[in-house]
C-alpha cells in the first residue's frame, strides 16, 4: 500500500498496521442511536481505562515535499486504521496518515498550499480548513464531496495577516460528527516571519475527545447524543489521556490550545496559575491579557496562552477543564469536569520568565456595517429527531439544504449579524472563510460590549441570549454557517451564505 510519507510520520504511536478494518458493522448506530447501543455508549468509557500520564506527545508534522520556501505541497490520507489505544488492544479508528490526532499543518504567510488529497474510507469525505480564508471551492463544503477510493487537489493561498491557530476536519453532508467521534481531526498553525512572541517557547494542545464500547472501540452515538452533542467522551491531549507536561520552573511557555470535540466546553484553569491571553480563532489579540483565572474554550475555538510556571521544583499542577453548564435543553448535565493534563516543574533553578511585550500588533475594528442581518437558532418540535433525520435544530426556522441560500451578502462588504439563540442549550456559532469580530452580547435585555477586540470564526451563544459580530467575506461563493456542535450541524443547524461579487 502507497502510505510512504504518512507512515514514516508516525512516531508516537503504534499502529497495528495499515490493513483496513472490517468497518461494517461499525457504521450502525451513527446517526441513529438503537436502544442496545445507546445504553452501551450511556456508559463513559465503558469500563476499558486507557492508559493515563505518558509524557504529553509532541504531534506529527506534515512534510513539506516542496524545496520552495514560498510553497508548501504535502499529502493527506483518510483510511480507516487500527489503532493500540490500550496495551494489547486495537481499535478501528479512521485517521488522516495513520496518526491520532492528524499530523500538525504548518504553513507560513504567503506560501501557496496544495494539499492532495485520498479518500480511503468507505463514505463521502471533505477536508475543510477551519478557519483559513480559502476560496469556498477549496474548502471542502459538503457540495464538494471526496467519493470513497476517489482523490484530489486542495489548494489555495495563505494570506498576510492570517497566523493563528486552526485546524481541519471531514465536512461531509450528515457525517462530520461520526468522522471526527472516529479520529478524523487534525491541528493547523499559520507562521508569520515577525511574530512578537518567537521567542517564548510554543506547545501546541489539540484537545479531541474520544469514547470507546467495553470492546475498546469508538462507541456509536445515542439518542441523547443527538440532542446535546456526544457525551461522556474522555479529553484527549495530542492523542494522550491527562499527559504528563515537564517543564523547568519559572519558564514562560506559550500555549495554543485546541477544542476539538463535538461537544465539550473547556473551560480551562491551572491550579496555582493564571492565564494571559494572547491570541484567539484568527491570531493574535491587540495586547496580552494578563492575570485569567479561567477561560472558555467554545467547541472548534482556538486560544493562545501564555503561561510562566511557578518557581517551586519538583511541582505538580493540573490543567483543568472545569465544569461548564450549557444549558442542555433545561437538564442538568452529566458532564463533570475533567482534568487536561498534569504540569510537571523539573528539580532545576528556576529560569527567568520571558519578557511579554505589552503590545502584539495592530488589530483594527472593521469597518462601519452596510448591513445588518437576523439569524435565528430554534429547535423544531417535539423530540421526533432522536431516532433519525427529521429537522431538530434550526436556523432561521429551516434545516439545512445545501441546494438552496440561506442569506446573501456582498464581497468586501462588513454587516452586523444579530445571532439570537432561542434555545435551552448553548450553540458555538462558527462561518466559514472569515473572521468575525464579536461587538456585544445581550442577555435578559441587558447588552453587553465586547470586553475586547479579537478575531474569531467560532462564538458561543449561550441559551437564550443573542450575540451581534461584524462579518466581512472577501471571496465570492458559497459559504456555510453553522453550529459547531457536530451533532447539531448534521442535523441541520446549518445555511449557506451565497457571498456575490462586488
Ligand atoms: Cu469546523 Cu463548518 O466547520
Ligand atoms: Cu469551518
Ligand atoms: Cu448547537
Amino acid at each position: 500500500m502507497k502510505r510512504g510519507a504518512s507512515v514514516s510520520m508516525i512516531k508516537r504511536r503504534q499502529f497495528l498496521g495499515t490493513a483496513f478494518a472490517g468497518m461494517g458493522g461499525l457504521l450502525a448506530g451513527f446517526g441513529g442511536g438503537s436502544s442496545a447501543q445507546g445504553m452501551l455508549a450511556r456508559r463513559p468509557l465503558g469500563g476499558v481505562a486507557l492508559p493515563e500520564g505518558d509524557p504529553l506527545d509532541d504531534l506529527s508534522v506534515l512534510r513539506n515535499e516542496s524545496s520552495d520556501p514560498d510553497e508548501f505541497r504535502g499529502t493527506l490520507v483518510a483510511a480507516p486504521t487500527p489503532a493500540t489505544l490500550i496495551p494489547g488492544t486495537s481499535t478501528a479508528m479512521w485517521l488522516y496518515n495513520g496518526a491520532v490526532p492528524g499530523p500538525l499543518l504548518e504553513f507560513v504567510e504567503g506560501q501557496h498550499v496544495t494539499i492532495r488529497f485520498d479518500n480511503r474510507l468507505p463514505l463521502d469525505t471533505t477536508v475543510h480548513w477551519h478557519g483559513l480564508l480559502v476560496p469556498p471551492d477549496q474548502d471542502g463544503n459538503p457540495m464538494d464531496p471526496v467519493r470513497p477510493g476517489a482523490s484530489r487537489i486542495y489548494e489555495f493561498d495563505v494570506p498576510a495577516g492570517t497566523a493563528g491557530t486552526y485546524w481541519y476536519h471531514p465536512h461531509a453532508h450528515q457525517s462530520v460528527a461520526e468522522q471526527v467521534a472516529r479520529g478524523l481531526a487534525g491541528p493547523l498553525i499559520i507562521r508569520d516571519d515577525e511574530d512578537p512572541l518567537a521567542h517564548i517557547p510554543e506547545v501546541t494542545m489539540f484537545v479531541s475527545g474520544l469514547r470507546l464500547d467495553p470492546n475498546a472501540q469508538i462507541s456509536a452515538n445515542n439518542a441523547m447524543d443527538g440532542m446535546l452533542g456526544r457525551q461522556g467522551e474522555a479529553l484527549l491531549v495530542n492523542g494522550g489521556r491527562r499527559p504528563v507536561h515537564t517543564v523547568r520552573p519559572g519558564t514562560t511557555q506559550r500555549w495554543r490550545i485546541l477544542n476539538a470535540t463535538s461537544a465539550r466546553y473547556l473551560r480551562i484553569a491551572l491550579d496555582g496559575h493564571t492565564l494571559t491571553l494572547v491570541g484567539t480563532d484568527g491570531g493574535l489579540l491587540a495586547a496580552p491579557i494578563a492575570g485569567l483565572p479561567e477561560i472558555l474554550i467554545a467547541p472548534a475555538q482556538r486560544i493562545e496562552v501564555l503561561v510562566t510556571l511557578t518557581a517551586t521544583p519538583n511541582a505538580r499542577y493540573r490543567l483543568r477543564a472545569l465544569h461548564y453548564e450549557p444549558g442542555f435543553m433545561g437538564t442538568t448535565s452529566m458532564v463533570r469536569g475533567d482534568e487536561l493534563l498534569t504540569l510537571a516543574t523539573t528539580a532545576e533553578p528556576s529560569a527567568a520568565p520571558a519578557l511579554i511585550p505589552p503590545a502584539l500588533r495592530p488589530l483594527p475594528g472593521l469597518d462601519v456595517p452596510g448591513a445588518r442581518q437576523r439569524i435565528k437558532l430554534s429547535q423544531g418540535m417535539g423530540m421526533g429527531m432522536m431516532g433519525g433525520g427529521l429537522p431538530g435544530f434550526l436556523i432561521n426556522g429551516r434545516s439545512f439544504d445545501m441546494n438552496r441560500v440561506d442569506l446573501k451578502t456582498v464581497q468586501g462588504r462588513v454587516e452586523l449579524w444579530d445571532i439570537v439563540n432561542t434555545t435551552s442549550m448553548d450553540h458555538p456559532f462558527h462561518i466559514h472563510g472569515t473572521q468575525f469580530q464579536l461587538v456585544s452580547r445581550e442577555a435578559a435585555g441587558v447588552v453587553t460590549p465586547a470586553p475586547y477586540l479579537a478575531w474569531l470564526d467560532t462564538v458561543n451563544v449561550p441559551a437564550r441570549q443573542s450575540a451581534t459580530i461584524k462579518v466581512r467575506q472577501t471571496m465570492p461563493g458559497k459559504r456555510m454557517f453553522h453550529c459547531h456542535i457536530l451533532e447539531h450541524e448534521d442535523a441541520g443547524m446549518m445555511g449557506v451564505l451565497d457571498v456575490r461579487p462586488r
